[in-house]
């Protein structure tokens, strides 16, 4: 068995990429059910919050699944008792320096992976203690840096060349070939977000799941919030206020906006969220059926 399953302590090396929009404990419970990682999205809530969701899931599974915090959120250390007591043994932790954070973990029994975008953050988040590394390329969805930044074919194997930690490779997976790839780049397992949006299970309304289908080769943009980008499909409206030096992005889109705009499906208060691997999904299926064809 590999470390990060131990680690993970699920039968199958995939983990729920974690989205705050679609925190349902029903989504979280399938996951873990079908034998991957499922998880929260903690990094903006409180602990009530963590103690609704984490007993949701828990009232569903006794499969193992977790939970990801953002380390700026105050709440953390509350939120990491609740997990613990709810028994789950790992987290992932993203969104700046984890290293005030990681103490806490490990006095909980805990272990923890950081998402990191880059080789350098990479070798400080395991300097910091993480137990282990998901190496998001730029192809991801989800928010991104305003830098330069690598994708997940070169990444991957530039952080395995410099931590001795397990690695888990995000963006731009959606079936096996993808995840034999990642395996191949020196990872051991995977997190996926967006082929989990367009699943039966997934609560995100039909016309975002109709987004993604629809959305070609290209069919992403980086959306620029100010301090960060968002990568989202591409609309003609988005597309006409990209060209017009009158419109101001970060003015005109409000990242607080984005999960009332998706759950919505509108995509002018905010453009449906998604990552360049949304051009390989053409099918709307179950969560057990994605994930048995990535192990097939
Ligand atoms: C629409 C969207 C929203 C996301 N929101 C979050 C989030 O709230 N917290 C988080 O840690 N990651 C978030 N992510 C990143 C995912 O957890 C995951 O790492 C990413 O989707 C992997 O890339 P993929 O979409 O190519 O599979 C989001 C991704 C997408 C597509």
């Amino acid at each position: 068995m590999s470390a990060l399953l131990e680690m993970l302590g699920c039968r199958h090396p995939i983990i729920q990429g974690p989205i705050a929009a679609l925190n349902e404990p029903k989504f979280v419970a399938a996951v873990s059910e079908a034998g991957a990682f499922g998880m929260l999205a903690l990094g903006f809530s409180n602990k009530e919050d963590a103690k609704r969701l984490v007993a949701g899931v828990r009232a569903l599974t006794a499969k193992p699944f977790g939970a990801n915090l953002m380390v700026m959120n105050q709440e953390n250390p509350k939120i990491l008792e609740v997990l613990a007591e709810a028994g789950v043994k790992t987290v992932t932790t993203s969104a700046g320096s984890p290293k005030a954070l990681y103490p806490h973990i490990h006095a909980l029994g805990m272990k923890g992976l950081h998402v990191l975008l880059s080789l350098n953050t990479a070798v400080k988040a395991v300097e910091a203690g993480a137990d282990g590394v998901i190496v998001s390329g730029s192809e991801s969805g989800g928010l991104r840096s305003l830098g330069s930044e690598s994708s997940t074919m070169v990444l991957v194997p530039l952080v395995a060349d410099a931590v001795k930690v397990p690695i888990v490779a995000a963006g731009g997976i959606a079936d096996r070939r993808g995840y034999r790839a990642a395996l191949a780049l020196g990872a051991q397992g995977v997190q996926i977000g967006t082929r989990l949006i367009a699943t039966e299970e997934s609560p995100a309304p039909a016309i975002w799941k109709e987004a993604i289908l629809k959305c070609g080769d290209g069919g992403t943009v980086l959306l620029n919030l100010g301090g960060m980008n968002m990568r989202v499909i591409q609309n003609p409206k988005l597309e006409k206020e990209m060209k017009d030096p009158a419109v101001t992005l970060s003015e005109r889109y409000n990242l607080f906006n984005a999960p009332k705009g998706w759950l919505a499906g509108d995509t002018d208060l905010f453009p449906a969220g998604a990552g360049q691997v949304a051009a390989l999904i053409r099918d709307i299926k179950p969560v057990r059926d994605v994930i048995e064809e990535f192990m097939a």
